[in-house]
């Protein structure tokens, strides 16, 4: 073993008391991102504006630490959640933090898979979502393909697969934008954007009032897919319709044909079985 030099063994020492070293990223993550009862509000309206009942069974496909199925399962009693994620730390982080505080009957309600969501899975869904950008992990058009054609074959035959991107000439610049919370910093970063690939790397980094940091906790190379892409790759998994919500004016999503560019943008595809 190589002995520490006395500064190192101190440095560390110091390391160990910051807020950083003491924070869970999967934690902040949620607090700074993520909003599920206003995503699953969502989700009800668009389902709504097609199908005159309330979904009931959700797959939430790059499910992270499941805090929307968790959300899904304690909002009414006939309704079940399948989270999917590739990388057992989210899950597990859902197991230990999550599931201890559900009912016996809302656990029953929750199934949690690590596995990658373009493996098919039996269970039939009302709808199935991929938020957050997630399926730009995709950077082939073939495989983003195989994954669509896997959605449309999770759900039942009224079935919506729901998913959001964001776009606009912004999309492409390097940037850094910080947004404070009460007790954190949430530091979203652009790094690289490749035109040949139309690539882009992200880093999600936490700072903290002690001026320590969680440095790039979360990495993302994605493919920036751009609106007109998706739905065709979207018609061509066999969805019949794939309607663009979008913000108007007046801040209120709603289903729309054309719109004016933004330097940024966020959207949502929702594509129907039938
Ligand atoms: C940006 S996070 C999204 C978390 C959550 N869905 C949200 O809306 O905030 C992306 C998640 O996708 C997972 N992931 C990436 N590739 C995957 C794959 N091929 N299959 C399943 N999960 C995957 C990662 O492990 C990560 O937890």
């Amino acid at each position: 073993m190589t002995p520490m030099s006395p500064n190192k063994r101190s440095s560390s020492k110091r390391s160990s008391q910051t807020l950083a070293h003491g924070a869970d990223k999967y934690a902040l993550y949620e607090r700074a991102v993520q909003d599920p009862p206003s995503t699953r509000e969502l989700i009800e309206e668009i389902y709504k504006s097609r199908r005159n009942r309330a979904p009931r069974s959700l797959r939430e496909d790059f499910c992270g630490t499941a805090a929307l199925c968790v959300d899904w399962v304690l909002s009414k009693k006939d309704r079940r959640a399948l989270g999917i994620d590739i990388d057992p730390a989210p899950l597990g982080y859902a197991r230990r933090r999550k599931l201890p505080s559900l009912s016996e009957s809302q656990r029953q309600r929750l199934r949690l898979v690590q596995q990658d969501v373009l493996v098919p899975d039996d269970q039939l869904h009302d709808v199935v979502v991929a938020f957050n950008f997630s399926y730009w992990t995709f950077h082939k058009r073939s495989d983003l393909l195989r994954y669509f054609l896997n959605a449309h074959a999770g759900l039942n035959k009224s079935g919506l697969f729901l998913l959001d991107l964001h776009g606009g000439p912004d999309a492409q610049y390097e940037l850094e934008e910080a947004t404070d919370h009460e007790d954190f910093t949430y530091v979203w970063q652009q790094d690289i954007f490749d035109p040949i690939g139309n690539s882009t790397r992200c880093h999600i980094s936490f700072s903290f009032p002690d001026d320590s940091r969680l440095d790039k906790a979360f990495t993302y190379d994605w493919r920036l897919w751009n609106l007109g892409e998706l739905r065709d790759i979207l018609h061509e998994a066999g969805f019949k319709r794939v309607d663009t919500w979008w913000d108007g004016d007046d801040d209120l999503l709603r289903p729309m044909k054309s719109a004016t560019n933004n330097v940024s943008w966020v959207a949502y595809l929702a594509a129907w079985k039938n």
